[in-house]
């Protein structure tokens, strides 16, 4: 099981960052110097992906233009020596293979995943929410892929979350592999609290295996009309073996705004140019 191939839906509407994101893909938004979508890209590659399937929709194009060479802006950087600033907006364009695919009615995250069946082919692939941001030492879905790997399994990334926070997640059925790995035997998606299998959440990241397509093709809408992953990955987990990491590392809901001003702040505190600074500027506040 090499998984060198990841999809990354972001055809989502971001209605919870309106009315920014009515024209600005919420995957666009700048977490500092970059846009969300790139410190995804970046975990991918650094987990050893090579090629990148974007899954999004007529609004996103922004998107494919972010990750093209710009020949006009990088032939002023260099006539101006400006040579870190054209190493940087060259880097967007070579970090790894990356391809689009629109879903063309906004229908679910399952709906959107099987858009990119074609793409996957028969391989093993990973999946990263498109607004999740992940900040560990070893990137989040490296931590999965080797999990999948050791034990030729489906993964997803969990964490234990607050009881008031589990009707947002899908809600997993465990037992204790390893320290860290558990087998799942079911879950479903933003249960009640009688509903609930336990407190470890799917959190943004998945190592599926291309059996989920035939099963997404034939899932009825679940949960909000949406055709949902989870409702898909359910009988996923009943046919072939499937783990659930917990993996180390902080995760970031930039789709929300408290999770976009969080991010931001702890990325800004740890980015040379801004640290210094926003340290400052809070303790001043304080006054
Ligand atoms: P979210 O629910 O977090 O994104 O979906 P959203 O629908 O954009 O958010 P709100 O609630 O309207 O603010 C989880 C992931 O699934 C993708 C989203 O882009 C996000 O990465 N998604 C969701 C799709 O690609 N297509 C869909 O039809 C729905």
């Amino acid at each position: 099981m090499k998984i060198k191939k990841a999809v990354i839906p972001a055809a989502g509407l971001g209605t919870r960052m309106l009315p920014a994101t009515k024209t600005i893909p919420k995957e666009m938004l700048p977490l500092l110097d970059k846009p969300v979508i790139q410190y995804i890209i970046e975990e991918a590659v650094d987990a050893g992906i090579e090629d990148i399937l974007i899954i999004t929709n007529r609004a996103k194009s922004a998107m494919d233009d972010y990750f093209d060479y710009h020949p006009e802006l990088e032939e002023r950087l260099a006539r101006d020596g400006k040579t870190k600033e054209l190493e940087a907006v060259r880097r967007t364009a070579d970090m790894a293979n990356i391809f689009y695919v629109r879903q063309k009615e906004t229908k679910g995250l399952g709906h959107a995943i099987w858009r990119a069946k074609d793409f996957v082919g028969d391989d093993a692939f990973a999946i990263l929410l498109g607004d999740d941001i992940m900040r560990a030492e070893v990137p989040v879905m490296k931590q999965l892929i080797d999990a999948a790997e050791k034990y030729h399994a489906c993964c997803v990334g969990t964490q234990a979350v607050a009881d008031d926070a589990v009707g947002r997640y899908s809600s997993l059925k465990v037992s204790p592999l390893e320290e860290r790995i558990y087998k799942v035997t079911d879950m479903n998606e933003k249960p009640t609290p009688a509903e609930k299998f336990s407190n470890y959440a799917i959190l943004g990241r998945y190592v599926l295996t291309s059996s989920i397509f035939p099963i997404l093709e034939n899932t009825p809408p679940g949960k909000g009309g949406e055709i949902q992953l989870t409702d898909g990955l359910r009988q996923l987990c009943r046919t072939e073996p499937f783990v659930a990491k917990v993996f180390e590392g902080r995760r970031y809901d930039t789709g929300n705004l408290c999770g976009f001003l969080e991010a931001t702040l702890d990325f800004a505190l740890d980015f040379p140019e801004t640290g210094d600074f926003l340290r400052e500027y809070i303790q001043s506040k304080r006054v």
